[in-house]
């Protein structure tokens, strides 16, 4: 039996493409390994939304040849593959294949060329292969289902790669998503369910927007979590807002990345809002969501960022002070059109000291909340036996923090949802017992 070894490099949505082509793979009579040493084919599914993203796979490639010094058939997938194409096949001559994040469905072609000693190349727009319901994906021991409803993105910010690496924004159909659904619920006894998009708010399948689609999946029997990602803040509307606060099992969690908090790199970046706007929004969702967990993501360093640009997004953090952010160097990429602005590059060194000025501030921010949460009771999806310590169990509560709690029934409660009082915090997670 030949075995295959799936890394994935990416975001969710680089995880949901890994577990589509796993899926395919075992169907076509493959068995997926862990180890790569055991790997006949192994398969990098990539990220560039960074420089250091796309470093860490032509370093990871380099090793995997000195390693194996071709022994193992080699193929690369997802962002860097649809961005490099034929250029990276012929940079890289020890590869066999790269398969665009669009041509996820080729894997099985690919990998039987390569046994066949022939290299493969598909980085097509295969626009209609996202319509079908992708009830193939590998989901064995997993206890929450990502569910893409819209691929690609049309917003074109200055600084991002996504829209030339995933293509153009697509809405899958409604019944497709649902078919989907039905399909983790029913026969994979999964019931937390985290719809995917670059922009989720874009979704459009014939007039049927996305609070719709929300309010339909929500109405699914057997969906007891569900959750979204990403949420683009130029079209975050209050119904949205509204349908989550109708309906119980949606997530009272919701990530809405800012990227700046300064009006002038707000518009060098095309973000199409004002800090205005987009703080009108969270006192929005403040206001109908009483119990909310905020996340965002910022980028500090863009061209041109002052030192008054940066204490405006610190100001945002301080007031808004978020549940967890995600924070990032400026890098910049290729074809992008922030590259042509004529603003100053920021230095490495003054990039870094705010990077780490804004992760510190986060730091306390978490903490403190943290704390704030002791002696309370949260429901708490059980997601695995903790790594550390076989007698704790390993789980998240709806405002996704992480918690490891001590029970004596162990595993059978993986896929469950339990009441744990939090006992103990850091700023990373949670510990607490089991009522
Ligand atoms: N579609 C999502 C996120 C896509 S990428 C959205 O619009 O929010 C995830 C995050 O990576 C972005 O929110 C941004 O903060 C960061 N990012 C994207 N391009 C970047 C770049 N060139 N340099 C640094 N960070 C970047
Ligand atoms: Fe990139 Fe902007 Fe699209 Fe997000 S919305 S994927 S940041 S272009
Ligand atoms: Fe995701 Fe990275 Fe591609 S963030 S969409 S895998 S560039």
């Amino acid at each position: 039996m030949i075995k295959f070894k799936i890394e994935t490099w990416g975001c969710q949505m680089n995880e949901y493409d890994s577990q589509k082509m796993a899926g395919i793979l075992k169907k076509a009579g493959y068995i997926e390994t862990q180890s790569e040493k055991d790997a006949e084919i192994i398969i990098l599914n990539t990220c560039s939304v960074r420089e250091k993203a796309v470093h860490k796979i032509h370093s990871r490639l380099g090793v995997l040849k000195k390693r194996f010094k071709g022994e193992k058939i080699l193929g690369v997938c997802g962002c860097v593959a649809s961005q490099e194409g034929r250029a990276l096949l012929e940079k890289v001559p020890y590869l066999q294949f790269v398969l665009g994040t669009r041509s996820t469905h080729l894997i099985s072609k690919a990998v039987e060329q390569a046994q066949n000693g022939m290299r493969f190349l598909d980085a097509d727009d295969h626009e209609s292969e996202m319509d079908h319901p992708v009830t193939f994906a590998e989901r064995s021991g997993q206890t929450k289902a990502y569910i893409s409803i819209i691929e690609g993105c049309d917003n074109f910010c200055t600084y991002c790669v996504v829209p030339y690496t995933r293509g153009r924004e697509h809405s899958r159909p409604l019944q497709t998503i649902l078919d989907e659904v039905r399909d983790v619920v029913q026969n994979k006894n999964i019931h937390e369910i985290e719809l995917l998009g670059q922009n989720v708010n874009s979704y459009n399948y014939r007039g049927t927007r996305f609070p719709d689609l929300l309010e339909a999946v929500s109405a699914e029997p057997g969906v007891q979590r569900l959750r979204f990602l990403t949420s683009h803040p130029k079209d975050f509307s209050e119904r949205l807002v509204r349908v989550i606060a109708a309906n119980s099992n949606i997530c009272r969690t919701i990530h809405l990345p800012m990227q700046s908090g300064s009006d002038v790199i707000l518009r060098k970046m095309g973000r199409k809002y004002t800090r205005a706007e987009y703080l009108e929004k969270i006192e929005m969702i403040r206001e109908i969501l009483p119990e909310n967990w905020l996340s965002s993501d910022f980028i500090v360093g863009f061209p041109g960022e002052s030192e008054k640009d940066f204490m405006e997004t610190m100001d945002v953090i301080r007031s808004v002070k978020y549940d967890n952010l995600f924070s990032f160097k400026y890098s910049p990429r290729p074809g992008t059109a922030a590259l042509k602005l004529k603003e100053p590059a920021v230095l490495n060194s003054a990039a870094s000291r705010r990077l780490s000025i804004l992760q510190h501030t986060q730091e306390q921010i978490q903490l403190n909340k943290h704390l704030r949460m002791i002696n309370r009771i949260f429901p708490v999806l059980v997601e695995s036996v903790s790594k550390k310590n076989p007698d704790f169990l390993t789980g998240r509560t709806e405002g996704n923090h992480v918690v490891h709690f001590k029970a004596g029934r162990g595993a059978q409660l993986i896929g469950r949802i339990v009441n744990v009082e939090i006992k103990s915090v850091t700023m990373a997670s949670l510990k607490g017992v089991l009522i």
